[in-house]
């Protein structure tokens, strides 16, 4: 009987080291200490033993279980040790490696320029209002002074909704609009969307962004509007930007005049990027004239003031020093990049 268990025992040792997973154990399991395994088949075997043999007997297949349960005790652990580092191998994270780069988003060189501009005004006292894109034919034209038979109101340049209503051709009616409020004084900047019915090339889209500027006050002269807008040149192309103010006409504004900065690229001496002149044009502006003032409720005895108007656009492509507007509305992401 004794060499029965030690075989019995050596058998299922010797399949138990074979196995490398865990069904495979459990079949070694099975097959020896199972219900209907070895071992139990010599339990059942015991009526042949003789009687007083039995308690030694029935020791010895205990005895046997036991260091078949310690041997597939420890394999098991073994196998399950050899499992999990596997595993973490099979996991391994290697640090060193370069991580994947999340696209991210860029601003977009018009709101760069924008911010820039409310910047400086903002920090100059100014408030910042918005007007409607869909305008009134009123405050596009008539209350600026731009009577019906003006060029600019010509069916070329201005889209018409219907004979009232326009799509804003200037950030200008925002002043009207304003200053309608009667809210005295203003002091404000209203940047937006205008539209044009213009051909799309290097210089001109038939949609783009102006940010119009208007003071209202009591004793306001063309010497506040120097002042303002030079520092407003300073701040934007840097502290030796010199300003020229060229007499030209707008309806609206009386005096009206153009303005140009000294070229950021040559200093003034003349380059490629201000054709040889020195000097760049950003912007129109004047003193509101004295029927605008009228036609907007505030007496021009009492109140003057001066406005300006920029384009968002040009003043993006001279401070980026971009070639062609038609890069700011494609959104092509490698020219946004470098922004
Ligand atoms: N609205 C003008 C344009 O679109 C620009 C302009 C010129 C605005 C002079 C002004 C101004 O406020 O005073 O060309």
């Amino acid at each position: 009987m004794k060499e029965k268990l030690e075989q019995i025992r050596d058998e299922a040792i010797a399949l138990a080291k074979k196995a490398s997973d865990m069904n495979t154990l459990n079949d070694v399991k099975v097959k020896y200490l199972g219900k209907k395994g070895e071992l139990t088949s010599v339990l059942k075997s015991m009526k042949d033993v003789p009687k007083e043999e039995r308690p030694k007997v029935g020791q010895m297949v205990n005895e046997t279980r036991e260091e078949i349960e310690n041997i597939l005790e420890e394999i098991k652990t073994s196998i399950e040790t050899e499992l999990r580092e596997a595993k973490l191998k099979e996991e391994v994270i290697d640090v060193t490696l370069p991580s994947k780069k999340n696209k991210i988003g860029h601003r977009h060189p018009n709101i760069i320029a924008l911010e820039e501009v409310e910047r400086i005004f903002v920090g100059m006292g100014y408030e910042v209002v918005e007007g409607p894109e869909v305008e009134y034919d009123l405050y596009n034209f008539e209350k600026l002074n731009i009577s019906a038979d003006h060029p600019a109101k010509d069916e070329q340049d201005t889209f018409y909704i219907n004979k009232d209503i326009v799509l804003r051709t200037q950030t200008s009616p925002v002043q009207a609009r304003v200053m309608e409020q009667g809210k005295l004084p203003i002091r404000m900047i209203a940047p937006g969307r205008v539209f044009r019915s213009d051909e799309v090339d290097a210089t001109h889209s038939p949609s783009f962004h102006q940010v119009e500027g208007l003071v209202i006050d009591k004793n306001i002269s063309f010497a506040d509007l120097k002042g303002t807008l030079e520092i407003f040149a300073k701040e934007l192309f840097g502290e030796n930007t010199k300003t020229k103010f060229r007499p030209h006409h707008f309806p609206f504004t009386e005096p009206s005049a153009e303005v140009d900065v000294t070229c950021f690229k040559c200093g003034g001496k003349g380059c490629r990027f201000c054709k040889g002149s020195g000097w760049i044009e950003i912007l129109g502006c004047g003193m509101v004239h004295p029927h605008v003032l009228e036609m907007c409720g505030i007496d021009p005895k009492e109140y003057t003031g001066f406005a300006f108007g920029v384009g968002l656009e040009r003043i993006a492509l001279l401070k980026y020093e971009i070639d062609d507007m038609r890069l700011l509305y494609e959104n092509d992401i490698r020219f946004l990049k470098q922004f």
